[in-house]
């Protein structure tokens, strides 16, 4: 009976050398003469292949043939310690077993080298390449990494529902979930579609963001988050936005504004710190290969505190900047990505924390500020991604919640349950929600967010 196989990471870092052990996984490279061959082994374990060591005499000549590139295989063989640089192990070969052959003419990841957008087409094989596998590895530890985090700290994870009912929030155009017939739906007299056929007997559609159903938790657990999938049907065609994404949303009774930022920036620490313990090998190859200065800017968020100013600040800044930008800032108006990175990357050079946006600029469920212009609102901005988290202090008062429901035209009806929530021992609370692509992004360095996601959905891709 074969050996169990060892991972290549157990193999390079815990295995000793002089035991007979099995490894499996895909060939990198094959190099060497007609005597022997040197095979680089990657099984996704760790950025690092082992090295195998094929002596020609031992084996059958057609059988090594089909260990091309991409070919998945098994090897038997003795872990030695390594004549050659690079590696401290390699295995001298006694049998290999082509599992999986990968055909050299048409096997699309034969060399190094291809560009994103290709890579984007073949989003089935990209998790072969170094690259991807060491942003997958990292994408993991992140969201292992989350979970660690909140749940150290005592909060539950908390499961909103992906299918809703309410369309309330106003975070964005929402994909709808029916069970209608396309081509045939149930009219109401005005010929507009009657939902109330429908599956839920009312419009459903997918998510845009759990944070409503996330206060109703908070306001019986206490400290809850969610991480789960969101959905938004922007037609944003930008290296920041997806159609489908992840968010991190905690929800803290009993927090206010200030608690809200402490625990923003005490997250966001500690997860880039996580993954600067844990994955070092994996940022170290992405600082090489794409972005020299990865490295010093996830340093540079670790230990740094963040600048802390209000939107109105930071507008007098943008204004007496003497800088041109495309759009003008004016108080009142919504900054732009190349605001908020002016401020970030240029002005402060920290990652920032802008709080008490324009009431007229954010949802309706933020609390209002005693000024009655402004609310309690918190984004925070970090080089390279601009908006990596926006969240703010709720309006936990009744009254002045369905006065500001009323005012924005938003449907008191659909939010019979938020509103009730505030009439039953309602209390000061607080949350957040992190754009986990975004952190993977800033994480990574990876220049485009359809880069840090198995498969991306954006406007007219879904191929996967
Ligand atoms: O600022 P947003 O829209 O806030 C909310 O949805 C609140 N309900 C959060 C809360 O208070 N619980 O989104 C939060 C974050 C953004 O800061 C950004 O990082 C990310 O989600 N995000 C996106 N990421 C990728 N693609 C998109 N289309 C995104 N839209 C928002
Ligand atoms: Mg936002």
């Amino acid at each position: 009976m074969a050996l169990k196989h060892i991972s290549v990471k157990k193999l390079l870092t815990e295995a000793t050398p002089g035991s007979e052990v099995t490894a499996k996984g895909w060939v990198r490279t094959r190099r060497g003469n007609k005597n022997v061959a040197f095979i680089h082994l990657n099984d996704g374990s760790t950025i690092n292949n082992i090295q195998v060591v094929a002596d020609l005499s031992n084996f059958d000549e057609e059988a090594i043939k089909a260990v091309t590139t991409g070919a998945c295989i098994g090897v038997v063989g003795t872990l030695v310690a390594s004549q050659g640089q690079g590696q401290s192990v390699e295995i001298q070969a006694k049998t290999i077993e082509v599992i999986g052959e990968a055909d050299a003419e048409t096997y699309p990841l034969q060399k190094k080298g291809h560009s994103m957008e290709f890579l984007r087409e073949i989003a089935h094989l990209r998790p072969r390449t170094n690259t991807f596998g060491a942003v997958f590895r990292i994408r993991h530890n992140l969201a292992f990494a989350i979970h660690k985090f909140f749940n150290d700290k005592g909060f539950f994870y908390w499961h909103s529902p992906i299918i809703t009912g309410s369309d309330a929030e106003g975070a964005g155009q929402m994909f709808r979930v029916s069970v209608l017939d396309d081509k045939n739906p149930p009219l109401n007299e005005d010929k507009t579609v009657n939902y109330e056929e429908d599956f839920f007997g009312k419009k459903a559609s997918l998510t845009v963001s759990g944070q409503l159903e996330g206060e109703l938790g908070a306001m019986g657990l206490g400290l809850i988050y969610t991480f789960g999938p969101t959905f938004r049907a922007e037609n944003s065609n930008t290296a920041r936005h997806l159609a489908e994404f992840w968010m991190i949303e905690p929800e803290m009774a009993f927090y206010e504004l200030e608690d809200n930022m402490d625990l923003a920036e005490e997250m966001l620490q500690y997860l880039v710190k996580y993954a600067l313990e844990n994955c070092a090998d994996d940022i170290k190859f992405l600082n090489d290969l794409y972005d020299k200065e990865l490295l010093s800017r996830l340093d540079f968020v670790v230990n740094n505190q963040f600048q802390r100013l209000t939107y109105t600040e930071a507008v007098e800044i943008l204004k007496s900047s003497g800088k041109k930008f495309e759009f003008k800032v004016d108080w009142g108006t919504d900054l732009q990505s190349e605001h908020e990175r002016y401020l970030v990357e240029q002005h402060f050079k920290k990652p920032v924390i802008l709080t008490n946006y324009p009431k007229d600029i954010k949802a309706f469920y933020m609390k209002a500020d005693e000024d009655g212009k402004t609310v309690r609102a918190m984004d925070v901005l970090f080089p390279g991604i601009g908006e990596i988290i926006g969240g703010s202090q709720r309006e936990e008062d009744h009254d002045k919640l369905l006065a500001r429901i009323r005012e924005m035209g938003i449907d008191e009806h659909e939010l019979w349950w938020y509103l009730d929530i505030r009439k039953f021992g309602t209390c000061p609370h607080a949350g957040f929600g992190l754009g986990f692509e975004r952190l993977v992004t800033f994480v990574t360095g990876m220049s485009n967010i359809r880069d840090v996601v198995p498969f991306p959905r954006f406007p007219k891709s879904a191929e996967f």
